[in-house]
């Protein structure tokens, strides 16, 4: 028996890294589970391989969340397939490449602006618009996948952070507009080794299609920044996602898990942790 056994789950982003985690836990958790990804190839390929190793079924859709139609159709497209919705996670989301406002060309500032709230915040909005129907008759639930940049400032540069800050905002007021009804809840993670893309080519020294992969060293500095010295990995942060969406997770609403290695912990004289045992 799974905790989310009979559930159906739709997950954007679901095509890499923490998207694909969710999908893949979901699944093990009993769930039928729609791979959304505006990436065909990597949204079908995530579909087969869970349905490949799972009782339930996947569905591989291509949608975009940055529109408005692309969100109502990878809605629809789910309950065609599977007969209702309980649950949607917003997770796609693009990088910033931690670039500072002093290194934007003030010429450049709209764009990078613009593509970055579209993907991570206006992507959600759209999102949790489109699924909304469903999750009341289904008396289901959201759950988004915020940032520790959506707490503390330098986990990304400017237009990303504040982008994280708006997800953060976006889970306590949905969880608040749609109470009793829907629970609305995130998950925090922090720096996690994945594919996660540049929203837009920003140069030789913040990168153009460069992703985290491509950041020599990110994976032990972030270990090492850490209370904990831990590296999370995706499947850590698809675990506190599958119990926000359980039941188990009933009495939850506005709950944002950290799933970070402590950063909230870390102390001011020694930056990643105590070190006292
Ligand atoms: N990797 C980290 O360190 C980290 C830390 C905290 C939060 N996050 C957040 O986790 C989420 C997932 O990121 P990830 O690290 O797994 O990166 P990832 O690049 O591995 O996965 C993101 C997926 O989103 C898809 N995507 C991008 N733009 C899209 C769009 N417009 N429409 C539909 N799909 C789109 C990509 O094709 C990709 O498959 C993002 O919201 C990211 O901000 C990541």
């Amino acid at each position: 028996m799974g905790v989310l056994d009979g559930r159906v789950v739709l997950v954007t982003g679901a095509g890499s890294g923490i998207g694909q985690a969710y999908a893949a836990r979901f699944a093990r958790e009993g769930a039928q589970v729609a791979v959304a990804d505006r990436d065909a190839e990597r949204a079908g390929a995530v579909a087969k391989q869970i349905e490949a190793g799972s009782s339930g079924g996947a569905l591989a859709v291509t949608a975009d969340v940055t529109s408005a139609e692309e969100n109502q159709r990878a809605v629809s497209e789910t309950v065609a397939a599977f007969g209702h919705l309980d649950v949607f996670v917003g997770n796609a989301g693009v990088f910033d490449g931690f670039l500072p406002l002093p290194a934007m060309d003030t010429d450049a500032i709209e764009a990078l602006f613009d593509r970055v709230f579209a993907v991570n915040v206006k992507g959600y909005v759209l999102g949790a618009k489109a699924a909304m129907p469903e999750l009341l008759r289904s008396g289901g639930n959201m759950v988004f996948t915020a940032s520790t940049a959506g707490f503390w400032a330098n986990q990304g540069g400017l237009m990303y952070t504040m982008a994280k800050h708006a997800v953060v905002g976006l889970i306590r007021e949905l969880a608040y507009e749609l109470a009793p009804k829907i629970r609305v809840n995130g998950v925090a993670p922090g720096g996690t080794f994945t594919d996660l893309r540049n929203a837009l080519p920003l140069g030789q020294e913040y990168g153009d299609d460069r992703s985290l992969f491509d950041m020599p060293g990110l994976d032990e500095f972030i270990k090492q920044s850490t209370p904990l010295r831990r590296l999370n990995t995706s499947d850590n942060h698809a675990a506190a996602a599958a119990f926000l969406a359980s039941p188990a997770a009933q009495g939850l609403t506005g709950v944002i898990i950290n799933s970070d290695g402590g950063y909230g912990v870390r102390g001011a004289a020694s930056a990643a942790g105590g070190d006292q045992l």
